[in-house]
């Protein structure tokens, strides 16, 4: 995540009930040998395991069950943020970057920060890059061909496709778009519109399939996705460390949108989902001025809107 010669310490927090398993984790990660990890903090203590952290990863949250509603785990979630911002802002680096993964992921971020004022609202971010690395699967996967033996061989890998934009809230009203992305055929880089050959194709069953995917990996696993949101999470981590792939490069992130994107879509005061480009010293900022069809404006003014919701409910929460 941070470079192949970085050595980590990681810091593991969980729940008291998971004491016990959380050691376990400790003893296999000591019997993995691996080479970068210089250290192991295991607590299910927040502000313990939140002393000194440079990089928070942040996956606990409550989730939905049968029978609650999205306030039920709101208020459950807006809690647990509350106490966790708490944590990071008395213990963590003053320059700590934080991820938040956990659902409403958006609103827990923004959660995150009001309670954690000294932390800049630029190092408060939440996972969108999941969503990014799915259309870039999808378009992958859509021009790549089927071998005859039933194997499927990816023709195109989903790195050979760039630039595709999340917009919005990490939830079905999300907005998937290719307008921008490129693909790399034999060498080639081609609009995606070109390489699909397909517009039917792009305007729907993607958008729809890329918003639709965690709820579809849950009905297949019975249980939200893991390897893949593990996965995004180093993503994002990694770019915004390091930086993104070059110049030209743009990636996902859920960020503070302080009104100044340029983007009429996007509210203030929410954490929105934007194209971005990070610049390797631990900067991000937001590519401005991608022309958006009016369909797709309307569509991410409408997440927009979602995120105004959602905000509106977690400071009723928060209150009551
Ligand atoms: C995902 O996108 O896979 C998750 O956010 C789904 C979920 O609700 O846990």
């Amino acid at each position: 995540m941070l470079g192949p010669s970085q050595p980590v310490v990681l810091h593991l927090l969980d729940i008291p009930p998971a004491e016990k398993a959380l050691a376990g984790v400790r003893m296999e990660l000591i019997d993995a040998a691996f080479p970068l990890l210089a250290g192991i903090v295991t607590s299910v203590d927040a502000a313990e395991a939140s002393k000194g952290v440079d990089y928070a990863i942040m996956v606990g949250g409550f989730p939905r069950k049968a029978g609650m509603e999205r306030k039920d785990v709101m208020s459950k979630n807006v809690a647990i943020y509350q106490s966790q911002a708490a944590a990071l802002e008395a213990h963590a680096s003053k320059d700590v970057k934080i991820l938040v993964v956990a659902n409403p992921a958006n609103t827990n971020a923004l959660i995150l920060s009001q309670n954690a004022p000294s932390i800049p609202k630029k190092n408060i971010t939440c996972l969108t890059r999941l969503d990014h690395n799915r259309a870039q699967g999808q378009i992958s996967e859509k021009i790549s061909k089927v071998k005859d033996d039933g194997t499927s061989i990816f023709a195109v890998s989903s790195k050979d496709v760039r630039n595709v934009i999340i917009w919005g809230n990490h939830s079905s009203t999300q907005v998937p778009d290719a307008t921008h992305a490129t693909v790399t055929v034999d060498g080639k880089a081609m609009p995606a519109k070109e390489a699909v050959n397909d517009d039917a194709w792009l305007e729907k069953e993607f958008v729809e399939t890329v918003q639709q995917r965690g709820a579809a990996v849950i009905a297949a696993r019975g249980a939200s996705s893991a390897l893949s949101a593990a996965s995004a999470a180093v993503d994002h981590m990694r770019d915004w460390a390091l930086g993104t792939e070059d110049k030209d490069a743009f990636v996902s992130m859920g960020v503070f949108s302080d009104g100044s994107s340029g983007y009429k879509e996007a509210p203030e005061g929410v954490v929105f989902s934007f194209p971005v480009k990070c610049s390797g010293d631990g900067e991000w900022e937001v590519v401005k001025g991608l022309s958006m069809s009016e369909e797709t404006s309307r569509k991410v003014a409408a997440s927009g809107a979602e995120l105004v919701e959602e905000r509106e409910l977690a400071l009723e929460c928060l209150k009551g």
